[in-house]
């Protein structure tokens, strides 16, 4: 079995075998020119959790297999900022930077209406990672905020967490394909080959970043979560009473409303097609997200995708 690396291997030489660990470290928080410390000293420093930092690291090392991992020494807290700053990284540099440099590789000339429909496919994909991602940040992470106080809220959104996950790596992987197979290239485009090479390694750094979530982030959840219902065994059973109760008790007017919300239509519209008024639509999206613990529309809608209320092609993205 290969070595794996630990806290007092000098982080320069970690990041030397394997240029995605640059990746781990800023998003970690860890700034360059850390000279010749080990990665006990630099976590020391930074105030970062040194076995979740080491988790992360040596789970991309050895493969980062799709198997869940060894959770018992990792701080949630710490993990929750790493993949917020992932996040941050995708929505707000990431994925504006690689539609800037395609819009400027790609004729968008009225000529060339295929061009378009390029951009417009990565217009689509980039909403569909923003959706998800934001439903994480504000869905997903606030209920492991409540974990952290000790609380035990509804396991709803975490259960939701990886069932989109494939989804996104997919259309990356078909927008390069249709790029490879489809893209009516006039002639050499030196620009439009490094855009094709960023989308690459955006796929596979989504790849590994949906791989952490799933393998390492939902166990280490799912472990806090076990250990605070340990901690208070009678609130627990009014819990899970709760939920069960909570989630099983849609009515069907509320399942209507959750298929209108998911399909993109506004309280109005809403209103206007179930012959109701606003307020009474509105106490009906408060009943659904109390019962639900899903405030956002975005949130919503997963929920409506997963429990089949409403296909994928019907959503508005
Ligand atoms: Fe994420
Ligand atoms: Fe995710």
């Amino acid at each position: 079995m290969e070595k794996l690396f630990r806290g007092n291997d000098k982080l320069s030489d970690v990041i030397a075998t394997d240029y995605r660990f640059l990746w781990i470290v800023s998003r970690f928080g860890i700034s360059l020119g850390f000279g010749e410390k080990s990665i006990y000293d630099v976590c020391a420093e930074e105030k970062i959790d040194c076995n979740t930092f080491l988790a992360v690291i040596n789970y991309v090392k050895s493969g980062a297999e799709n198997t869940p991992q060894n959770v018992h020494n990792i701080s949630v807290e710490t993990l929750v900022k790493f993949l917020r700053q992932t996040h941050e990284y995708y929505l707000n540099y990431l994925l504006p930077n690689i539609r800037r440099r395609l819009l400027s590789s790609i004729d968008c000339s009225v000529k060339n209406e295929v061009a378009f429909l390029f951009l417009k496919f990565f217009d689509d994909y980039t909403q569909e990672v923003r959706t998800h991602m934001e439903f994480e940040s504000s869905t997903v992470f606030s209920f492991v905020d409540q974990l952290l106080k000790g609380d035990l809220p509804s396991p709803e959104s975490v259960h939701l967490m990886s069932k989109h996950h494939d989804k996104m790596e997919e259309r990356l992987g078909e927008l390069k394909n249709l790029f490879l197979q489809y893209y009516p290239q006039k002639e050499n485009n030196n620009e439009l080959m490094d855009v094709l090479l960023s989308i690459y390694g955006c796929e596979e750094d989504l790849t590994m970043h949906c791989l952490i979530e799933d393998n390492i982030f939902v166990p280490a959840v799912r472990r806090l979560e076990h250990a605070n219902k340990l901690r208070k065994p009678k609130k627990i059973m009014e819990v899970v009473e709760e939920t069960n109760e909570q989630d099983s008790d849609l009515s069907q007017r509320e399942k209507e409303i959750v298929t209108c919300v998911a399909k993109g239509m506004a309280n109005k519209e809403i209103a206007d097609k179930l012959c109701l008024s606003i307020n009474t639509v509105t106490t009906h999206r408060r009943n659904i997200a109390r019962k639900l613990r899903i405030h956002s529309s975005a949130g919503i809608t997963i929920y409506a995708i997963v429990n089949k209320l409403v296909t994928l092609e019907e959503v508005n993205m």
